[in-house]
C-alpha cells in the first residue's frame, strides 16, 4: 500500500483526491486548519512556513513512510497591483509557494532513498495564462510550474516524478468564495466547455499521475480546463 502526504484535504479539490485515492487504497495523511478528530490529519496552518516541518513528521510517524506527496492546500484574494496589501501577499507566497518547496525539499530525501516516488502540485490555469487581478496568485503557481519542471530534472534518476495540475474555474467554495452569481454566469459563457469542473475530475487526474501507467509522465504541466487555456 503507497502513502500520500495531501495537504488542503478538507474541502473542494484536496477532499475529492482523498475520496477517490482512498477508495484505490491509498493511505492519505491530510491537513487543513479545520479541527478533526483523525490520526491522519493535523490541523495546520501552512501560511506559516515553519509548519511544512511539522506537518511531515507527523505525516512520517503516522505513516512511517511517504511515498506520494500532493501540494494541494491554496488560497486566492483579488487586488489591483497598485493597491496590494503585501502582508496579505506574503502569506498567499508562503501558502501557496514557499510551503509546497519545503515540503518538496522534505519528503524528496526519504523518496531518494527508496529510489521512488510520486510529486503533484496543485497549480492554476492563471499560472499558465495569467489572470487581471490576480496577480501575486498567478505567480505562486507559475513559480510552480518553475518547480515542477526543474525538480522533475533533477529527481528523474531516482525514480521520482514531478508533475502539476492546472485547474481551470472548479466548483468549490474558493471559487463560490470570489464570486457572485452574475460572475460566475458570466464565466462560464466563455468557458468553451460552458462548465466548471468538478473536483472529482481533478481527483482522477491525480490517481493517474502517480499510478505505474504514467511513470514516463514527469515535468509536465496539465492544465484541467474544460478548455480555458486556449481562449474563448
Ligand atoms: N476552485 C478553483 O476554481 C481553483 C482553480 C484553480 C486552482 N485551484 C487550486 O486548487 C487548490 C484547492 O482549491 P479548492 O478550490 O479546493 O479550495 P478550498 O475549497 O478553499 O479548499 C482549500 C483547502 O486548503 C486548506 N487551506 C486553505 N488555507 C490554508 C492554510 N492557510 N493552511 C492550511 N491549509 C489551508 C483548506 O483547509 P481548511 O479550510 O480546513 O483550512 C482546504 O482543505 C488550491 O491550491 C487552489 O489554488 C482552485
Amino acid at each position: 500500500m503507497k502513502n500520500v502526504l495531501l495537504t488542503g484535504s478538507t474541502k473542494g479539490i484536496g477532499l475529492a483526491i482523498k475520496k477517490e485515492l482512498e477508495l484505490s487504497k491509498y493511505r492519505v495523511f491530510g491537513s487543513g486548519r479545520t479541527n478533526l478528530n483523525n490520526i491522519n490529519y493535523l490541523s495546520v496552518d501552512l501560511s506559516n512556513t515553519d509548519n511544512a516541518k511539522l506537518l511531515y513528521k507527523m505525516a512520517k510517524e503516522a505513516l512511517g513512510n511517504i511515498d506520494i506527496l500532493i501540494n494541494n492546500a491554496g488560497c486566492f484574494f483579488y487586488d489591483s497591483i497598485d493597491d496590494m496589501d503585501f502582508n496579505k501577499a506574503k502569506e498567499l507566497i508562503n501558502l501557496n509557494f514557499i510551503t509546497p518547496c519545503l515540503l518538496c525539499s522534505l519528503v524528496a530525501k526519504d523518496m531518494k532513498k527508496n529510489n521512488y516516488g510520486r510529486i503533484i502540485n496543485i497549480g492554476s490555469i492563471s499560472g499558465a495564462v495569467g489572470e487581471a487581478y490576480a496577480s501575486i496568485y498567478s505567480a505562486t503557481k507559475a513559480g510552480l510550474s518553475g518547480l515542477t519542471k526543474s525538480l522533475a530534472l533533477e529527481l528523474a534518476q531516482y525514480n521520482i516524478t514531478v508533475n502539476q495540475i492546472n485547474p481551470g474555474w472548479v466548483e468549490t467554495e474558493l471559487s463560490d468564495s470570489v464570486l457572485a452569481k452574475e460572475e460566475k454566469e458570466q464565466i462560464v459563457s466563455v468557458i468553451p466547455q460552458k462548465r466548471f469542473i468538478e473536483p472529482i475530475e481533478i481527483a482522477k487526474l491525480c490517481k493517474y499521475l502517480i499510478s505505474d501507467d504514467a511513470k514516463g509522465l514527469s515535468g509536465q504541466s496539465i492544465n484541467l480546463c474544460a478548455g480555458l487555456s486556449c481562449g474563448s
